[in-house]
Parts: C-alpha cells; sequence; structure tokens
C-alpha cells in the first residue's frame, strides 16, 4: 500500500472534456476521455491527500473517497473550481473547449430552407490562467497540462509563462501514439525556472499518476 505522502493536503483536479451546448439537444465536444486526471485523483487519495475532482462528462464512475462534481460546460467547471478554493495544489487534466456558441438556442435548431445554420463562437474563460493568476487565494501549486501534436517543449515553455502555472505536463496526443482515450502516456514535466524538462518513460496512465503524487509530495517535502 501507498503510504500517505499527501496526507491531509487538498487537492483539486480538473478532468474530462466540456460539453458547449448549440441548443438543447447538440454540443460541442472533443476526444478526452477523462482516464488521466481520473487516474490522478485515484492516486492522490490513494496518498491521503483530501480531493475534490471536477469532471466534464466522461463514461467514468466516480472515483471511491473522491469527492466528485460534474459539470457540463467550461464555463460550469470554471464556477466549480472556484467554488472549491482554496486548495494546496490545483491540476487542470481537463481538455476544455476553447470556444463555445455565442448564442445557444433555447430549443432545437430545426432544419429549414436556409440551409446550414452558421455557429457564431466566442472564447471559454481560460480555467488554469485564471486561477493560476489570481492575485488572492492561488493555490502554492498549479500544474496544467498541455496536449500537443508537434513543437512539444516549445509549446510547453510558452504555456508554462502564459498561463502563468509552476509545472506543465506535456505530452504528444499525435493520432499514430494512441494516448488520446488510450491506457498509456508518454510525459515530460516543464518546470517554472528548471531548464530541462523531466522526461518520464511510457507508461500506463495509472502510473503516470501516482508518480506525478510522488513528485507533488517531494516539492512539500523539499519546502516545508
Ligand atoms: O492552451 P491549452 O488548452 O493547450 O492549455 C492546456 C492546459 O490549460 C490544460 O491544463 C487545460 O486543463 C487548461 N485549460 C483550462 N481552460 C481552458 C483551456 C485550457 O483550464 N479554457
Amino acid at each position: 500500500a501507498q503510504t500517505q505522502i499527501l496526507k491531509g493536503r487538498r487537492v483539486l483536479i480538473t478532468a474530462g472534456p466540456t460539453h458547449e451546448p448549440i441548443d438543447p439537444v447538440r454540443y460541442i465536444a472533443n476526444r478526452s476521455s477523462g482516464k488521466q486526471g481520473y487516474a490522478i485523483a485515484v492516486a492522490a487519495a490513494a496518498a491521503g491527500a483530501d480531493v475534490v475532482l471536477i469532471s466534464g462528462p466522461v463514461n467514468l464512475p466516480d472515483p471511491k473517497g473522491v469527492k466528485t462534481i460534474r459539470v457540463e460546460s467550461a464555463q460550469e467547471m470554471l464556477a466549480a473550481v472556484e467554488a472549491a478554493l482554496p486548495t494546496e495544489v490545483a491540476i487542470f487534466a481537463a481538455a476544455v473547449a476553447d470556444w463555445r456558441v455565442a448564442q445557444a438556442g433555447a430549443q432545437k435548431i430545426k432544419k429549414g430552407k436556409d440551409g446550414a445554420p452558421a455557429l457564431e463562437l466566442v472564447e471559454n474563460p481560460d480555467i488554469l490562467a485564471t486561477i493560476a493568476k489570481r492575485a488572492t487565494g492561488r493555490p502554492p501549486l498549479v500544474i496544467g497540462f498541455a496536449a500537443e501534436t508537434e513543437h512539444v517543449a516549445e509549446n510547453a515553455r510558452a504555456k508554462l509563462a502564459r498561463k502563468g502555472c509552476d509545472w506543465i505536463v506535456a505530452n504528444d496526443v499525435s493520432p499514430a501514439t494512441g494516448i488520446m482515450g488510450g491506457d498509456s502516456n508518454a510525459v515530460q514535466i516543464f518546470i517554472k525556472d528548471q531548464e530541462a524538462p523531466e522526461a518520464w518513460p511510457a507508461m500506463s496512465k495509472t502510473d503516470v499518476a501516482a508518480r506525478l503524487v510522488a513528485r507533488i509530495a517531494d516539492t512539500f517535502s523539499s519546502s516545508t
């Protein structure tokens, strides 16, 4: 059994995709399975943390021993995250939709003689950046993810700076890797003010989660 390396620490995790409504029956979504975020929630709870998992729509059961809050859209996810603060660690593993439909229909949009409707999109809030840049109540350790299909390192570095977070867990999600929706993952951890990333070998998402939890526990034992 894992030791209680995060005992009593409060950890927030976002996971899964968001669904952005077009009308009451249709939505914009993405292929995130939620597996990596859920695995981190399970690992953090096993390490004794007090875990809040804020999840978009996924086909996974609520993990045992984890407070799971289900949301649909990015705006709902941000509100749930803000309501869950303060926490010592915040891990943003969700694949939040970048855009939502400006005016979602109150009724189902009907097919008509005018052809296809034009959907106007507006930007969603960046949940990670919003929390990482909070003037007060910022979690001491804010971790983002970067799912990239090319230029992984450049994109991860830029994201660390732009979003104001402490770590970026970067992975290559090109279709050929099978990572998106699959059970294994190969990540690099980019740490603010640390030149070289920590590159972890390919392993299961469960093992990535356990190792991430151990790495987080290390930062607490070396700083407090
Ligand atoms: O910019 P990009 O979407 O690649 O950044 C990914 C990171 O930012 C992830 O940690 C993701 O959870 C977070 N994010 C967010 N809110 C958004 C977009 C991304 O929290 N609207």
